[in-house]
């Protein structure tokens, strides 16, 4: 797959469950590399591999410009150990290029994952990272932040959606 852009609202690689990544080599960090391309290009602070067209379980955060001791991560089969608490915070997609919701989501989250190397990590995050690691994980399970909003609210914005829909 030799494109370099997000895949929108509408391709249907955005609601497949995604699979484990099991090999953890040269061509993982090259597409480890090219989904930092895709996200820094677009702006983004999260993107997942479905938006790349990849249906593996990994996704990226990078919070560097608004947190500096945050470095760009990587999460590989990351797993919710647990949450905590309850916080409504604006929020975007990458793959929903203009719209932005208010979603409820929990404030704390602890994630075990692998790192590109494939050792297991744990981090506990608060914040605009609790917000973005939760965010990116619904990616790998084919929910999109769109899921979260009422269903009347969902009718509220049919129009706007089908806008950016493609296909
Ligand atoms: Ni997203």
């Amino acid at each position: 797959m030799a494109d370099n852009h997000v895949r929108k609202y509408g391709y249907p690689v955005l609601r497949k469950k995604c699979r484990p990544v099991t090999v953890f080599d040269e061509k993982l960090k090259k597409f480890a590399e090219k989904m930092f391309s895709i996200m820094w290009a677009a702006n983004g602070i999260g993107l997942a591999a479905p938006q790349a067209g990849d249906t593996r379980r990994m996704f990226i955060v990078d919070l560097s410009k608004q947190d500096f001791d945050m470095k760009p991560m990587v999460f590989i089969n990351p797993e919710i150990e647990s949450t905590e608490g309850n916080t409504v915070f604006e929020e975007g997609c990458l793959s929903f290029p203009g719209l932005y919701l208010e979603i409820e989501r929990p404030a704390v989250v602890v994630v075990n994952y692998q790192d590109i190397d494939g050792n297991y990590q744990s981090v506990e995050a608060t914040g605009l990272a609790a917000r973005a690691i939760l965010h990116e994980y619904d990616h790998l399970e084919g929910v999109l932040f769109i899921d979260h909003i009422s269903a009347i609210d969902r009718d509220l914005l049919a129009g706007r959606l089908k806008k950016i829909k493609v296909g």
